[in-house]
């Protein structure tokens, strides 16, 4: 399957600063009026203060004044495609709510999960 926001997600990736883990991670996330925001991972000296590529996506999207979102593509060179660590998954909900997550490789595997899935019973603006 490949389509823009795979694409996008991928060339994401080549951008990514991982000194320290060597992991590489591209995300992509498709706004409601169909713009593509881009992100990779962030990496830190201190190692806790690093920023996954969903989250920078997010951010950025956010910061650009995006509100709603479609789909989120994340690309990584595992055989098993990586997913959002569950930092993400919070953060992605709370901005995406349940979202499409297109999970991708460098050979073009793909598998497409709704975050709700792979974020059940999540805590979120609704129990304050
Ligand atoms: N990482 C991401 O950017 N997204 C994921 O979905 C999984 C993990 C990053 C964090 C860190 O820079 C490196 O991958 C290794 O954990």
């Amino acid at each position: 399957m490949t389509d823009a926001l795979i694409s996008a997600a991928l060339a994401a990736r080549a951008h990514a600063f991982a000194p320290f883990s060597r992991f590489p991670v591209g995300a992509a996330i498709e706004d409601a009026a169909g713009h593509i925001h881009t992100g990779c991972n962030v990496e830190n000296a201190t190692y806790g203060l690093t920023v996954c590529a969903e989250r920078v996506a997010v951010f950025k999207a956010i910061s650009e004044g995006a509100r709603q979102f479609l789909r989120v593509a994340v690309a990584a060179d595992t055989d098993v495609l990586t997913p959002p660590c569950g930092a993400c998954r919070q953060i992605l909900w709370e901005f995406c709510g349940d979202v499409e997550i297109v999970l991708v490789n460098l050979q073009g595997k793909t598998e497409s999960h709704r975050l709700k899935d792979l974020f059940p019973r999540p805590f979120d603006v609704s129990f304050l």
